[in-house]
């Protein structure tokens, strides 16, 4: 396993090219072991049922091709897009769904997949949407959680690691989607 990058480990790596990035919030050791334990935690929470990954994304897309692999039971993946940062590190507040998943949800044990929770709109919109579906179950599988959503509906059920409040990129996260492919996550500003 990797250990912790130092800050002048951050400003030598070349996927950076020279940009600058404050710290590592979660090296990639941390993110392994982590996404681990939740895929054990999945597996035994779904005994039975049609179980579907659904990723939001992108944000999502380097944590849930990591995080089915630790689950062990059969299931389906899936993808929806919604957009709302733009290029900003500010929600705009405006959840559109782009697109929509091919995959039947009705009856379907759903485990909606997303990189981050931060003011949770885009949860509360894509739950209300997807809720309307009649999946057998719905629930939220969040790689990071800044814990700071005021009028979040919907608990997170399954939660990588709570996260501090700053802007993080990594490991699917981006800025004007950059940064995306970083093995770690980092605190951008
Ligand atoms: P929310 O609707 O405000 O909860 O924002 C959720 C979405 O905004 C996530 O799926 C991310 O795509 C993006 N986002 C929120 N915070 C961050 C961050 O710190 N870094 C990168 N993207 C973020
Ligand atoms: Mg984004």
């Amino acid at each position: 396993m990797s250990s912790t990058i130092t800050p002048l480990g951050i400003k030598a790596d070349p996927r950076l090219s020279g940009r600058a990035v404050k710290r590592v919030a979660f090296d990639e050791g941390e993110i392994a072991r982590r996404v681990t334990e939740l895929g054990r935690e999945i597996s035994g929470a779904y005994p039975d049922g049609d179980l579907l990954v659904l990723g939001l994304l992108k944000g999502s897309f380097i944590f849930l091709s990591d995080l089915v692999r630790q689950i062990t039971r059969p299931l389906q993946v899936d993808f929806l897009v919604a957009s709302s940062y733009g290029e900003g590190t500010v929600s705009s507040g405006t959840v559109n769904l782009v697109y929509d998943p091919e995959t039947e949800l009705k009856g379907k044990d759903i485990i909606l997949v997303e990189d981050i929770v931060d003011s949770g709109r885009t949860l509360n919109r894509l739950m209300a949407i997807l809720k309307e579906r009649e999946p057998r179950s719905l629930e939220i599988c969040a790689l990071l959680h800044k814990r700071i959503a005021e009028g979040l509906k919907y608990d997170a059920k399954f939660v990588g690691f709570d996260a501090p409040n700053e802007f993080l990129v990594g490991y699917g996260l981006d800025h004007a989607e950059n940064f995306r492919h970083l093995p770690y996550i980092a605190s951008l500003m």
